[in-house]
Parts: C-alpha cells; sequence; structure tokens
C-alpha cells in the first residue's frame, strides 16, 4: 500500500500510476498550458479515468455501430429516480424529468422560460462564471447579493439577499452545493430561501450538479425542492452525472419539474433550440446512477484526503487563507493578504509563475481570490501546493 491507498476502496486507484496522461489531448484544461511547465488546476473536470461499467457500456454502444436518433428510455429514468432517492433520499417522478445536453444550457433556458426582459434575476456571489452572464442573455437585470466568510465558513447575508430581491426579481439562481466556496448549504438556510421565494413569488432555479461530492459526511445534501409541495412547485432543479463521475464531455443533463405548468414553459423555452442528449451521454448517466455508487464512494475517499492536503497547506502559508470544502473538488483561496503584502496585482499570474494554473476569482465576481481543482492524483495535487509554497516564501 502507498501513502495514497484507501483502505476499503482500495479496488479503486485514483493514483497517479493510474490517471491517463491528459497532456497533449483535447482537453481544455491541459492544452491552456501545452509546452509549458505549469500544472492545470482550473477548468472543473478531473484527471481520473470515468468508472469502468461507464466505458464498458459506451464500448458496446459503439461496436453496435449504428447511431441513429434516440430519447431517454424507462430504464434510464429509473436508475436516475433510484440513485436521486438512494442518495439523496428525494422521492422524484420520471414525469418530471426534461433531458438537456448540459447544466448551462439548462440554467439558461430557466431564465428565458421565467422572465421577461428587464426582470431580475437573483444569485449570490461569487459564483461560476455563467450564472452572472445569463440573465443578459435574455436582456435581464443580474441582481447580487454577497456570500460573506464568517470564520471559516462562507455564509449568507440574508438583508442584502431579500434588499436584491425586491428590485424586481423573478428568478433566485441557487447554486448547491456552492461553487465556488464548497458550501453544502443546510436545512435552515434552504428554509430561509424557500421563505424568500415564496415572499417575492420567484421561481427557483437550482443547480445541484456537484450534490454527489458531498466530503463532509455531516452536512448530507438536501436538495431544496425536497423541503415540500409548495417549495417544488415553484422549482427547477438541475442535475447531471457530469462531475461526479467525469464524464463532462458526454453533456447530459436534466432539469427536475414537479409542477407541469412550469414544465411546459420550461419545454417551451427549449423549442427548437436545445438539442437532445447524445446516446452516449444517455448511456454514461444510466450506468452512472445505477452502477458507480462504489467509485463514487471511493473517489470521495481520495477527495476527502485531498482537501485536507490543500486546506492544511494553503493555510499553513503566510497571506492566504482557504477554508474547509464541504463539497466539490473545488478550493476557493483568498490572497489578498498575500496581494497585499508582496505588492501582487494578479494572483493568477504569480502563480502560473509558479507553475500552477488557477482559475481567477474576478470572473466569479470576487477579485484577489483564486480556484484550485484538486481533483487530480495526490501526487500531482502535492507537488502544486509545493511549488505554491515555493512561490509564497521564497
Ligand atoms: C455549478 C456548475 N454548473 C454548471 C457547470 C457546467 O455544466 P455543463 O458543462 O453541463 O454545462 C459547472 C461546471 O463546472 C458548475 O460548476
Amino acid at each position: 500500500m502507498t501513502a495514497f491507498d484507501s483502505g476499503a476502496n482500495a479496488d479503486f486507484q485514483f493514483d497517479l500510476a493510474h490517471s491517463p496522461e491528459r497532456a497533449g489531448s483535447d482537453s481544455i484544461k491541459w492544452r491552456k498550458y501545452a509546452g509549458r511547465d505549469v500544472i492545470p488546476m482550473w477548468v472543473a473536470d478531473m484527471d481520473f479515468a470515468a468508472p469502468q461499467p461507464i466505458l464498458d457500456a459506451l464500448q458496446a454502444r459503439i461496436a453496435h455501430g449504428v447511431f441513429g436518433y434516440a430519447h431517454a428510455w424507462p430504464a434510464l429514468e429509473a436508475a436516475v429516480v433510484e440513485g436521486i432517492a438512494r442518495d439523496h433520499a428525494w422521492q422524484i417522478r420520471p414525469e418530471w424529468l426534461v433531458w438537456l445536453p448540459g447544466m448551462v444550457s439548462a440554467f439558461n433556458v430557466a431564465v428565458r422560460a421565467c422572465t421577461r426582459p428587464g426582470d431580475g434575476v437573483f444569485t449570490a456571489t461569487p459564483i461560476y462564471p455563467p450564472f452572472l452572464g445569463a440573465p443578459g442573455n435574455f436582456d435581464c437585470r443580474l441582481l447580487t447579493a454577497p456570500l460573506q466568510r464568517q470564520g471559516e465558513r462562507w455564509e449568507w447575508d440574508w438583508d442584502a439577499t431579500h434588499a436584491a430581491l425586491a428590485d424586481g426579481a423573478r428568478l433566485f439562481m441557487l447554486c448547491n452545493p456552492h461553487n465556488p466556496v464548497g458550501r453544502v448549504f443546510g436545512r435552515d438556510e434552504l428554509e430561509r430561501i424557500a421563505q424568500l421565494a415564496e415572499a417575492h413569488d420567484l421561481v427557483i432555479c437550482s443547480d445541484e450538479i456537484h450534490c454527489g461530492l458531498v466530503l463532509d459526511e455531516t452536512r448530507p445534501h438536501l436538495p431544496i425542492a425536497a423541503l415540500g409541495p409548495e417549495v417544488a412547485k415553484r422549482t427547477i432543479t438541475l442535475m447531471a452525472p457530469s462531475k461526479t463521475w467525469n464524464i463532462p464531455a458526454l453533456y447530459s443533463a436534466f432539469a427536475i419539474i414537479p409542477d407541469p405548468a412550469l414544465r411546459a414553459r420550461y419545454r417551451k423555452a427549449m423549442d427548437g433550440i436545445v438539442p437532445a442528449v447524445g446516446v452516449l451521454g444517455l448511456i454514461g448517466t444510466e450506468v452512472a446512477y445505477r452502477d458507480c455508487a462504489p467509485w463514487r464512494s471511493a473517489l470521495l475517499d481520495t477527495l476527502r484526503a485531498n482537501a485536507r492536503q490543500v486546506l492544511d497547506s494553503i493555510n499553513a502559508l503566510p497571506g492566504l487563507h482557504t477554508t474547509p470544502v464541504e463539497a466539490t473538488y473545488l478550493a476557493w483561496i483568498d490572497c489578498t493578504g498575500l496581494m497585499a503584502a508582496r505588492g501582487i496585482s494578479d494572483p493568477v499570474r504569480f502563480f502560473e509563475e509558479a507553475g500552477v494554473g488557477l482559475s481567477d476569482g474576478r470572473d466569479f465576481g470576487l477579485p484577489g481570490f483564486v480556484r484550485l481543482n484538486f481533483g487530480c492524483p495526490p501526487e500531482r495535487l502535492a507537488q502544486a501546493l509545493e511549488r505554491m509554497r515555493r512561490a509564497v516564501l521564497g
């Protein structure tokens, strides 16, 4: 056993020796630094191969040889329904599902379906950058309130949220678990959001793409629509197998919309614009939800160890600070102390020059922060953290 083996989950290997070489591949994440000695830790995909059952099913489907049009089939929808009941204790019905080729499309469709030009669309910042652009795509106004770090956790600013919503909001775009701050919002927070949605008569669009990646076992993911029928009625929940099982390029996602009228509005907003999910994505989704729970469990062991490595290493460095990641494989790092102490204006460039490629907090609405993707073999993470340590202390 190496120091990185995960004991009970040792059937699955997430170490460097078992990770495919991505340099020189089609990967956006790796191509950015082609020919440079920079470890890419930006775009949110992982450096691990997808689970073997998914690879086997895709290979069998390719061997069939015919790629005609396909639609989601009952066994696929049953796998999703059962997977969500098993993993998140939420009983949905197959007819609530609407399939889309990706989450960014899915939340843009939500804006299109639920607003008119000039309406307000709310989200809390910092946030995954396409949230910030979606309202403008439909001539809506982006309304924001900042999440705030209190001690070792990012928290809602309820007064600011309430004030922003009062400015003509029609849609509440929630990200839970949250990219980039890594929070899994608790029942109390979700109930508060549901109350605000009720008070302002809002639709909630809840992006739950990271719900399979909860690292803090004391904070299970709770879909906001699972709070009860009243909130479910006004909610569009978005999920996908893409982050958890590392198949984002298969472009398969789904909206869960219990209310028939809202579902019809949503489908109408897709008409003629949003293509169907490709058959390989549908197959990957069925197998992921049905057969890949053991792989996920082993992955989470690796990500938990990686998260600890990041927390310990970063918080040992002067001028940097990060908070415990409750979910996702993304660490949100405050560099403002380092920038002030060293006169650094661009922390992304500073760490790139040290050989580590991070995402810029500016794109998420919070300059002075960087996001580090630790969905990689522990050895590669250790090397990147060592480069950051040397750059900061050097
Ligand atoms: C919160 C969130 N939503 C959506 C996406 C992207 O989803 P897709 O690639 O299916 O459009 C990401 C990717 O990082 C994400 O973090």
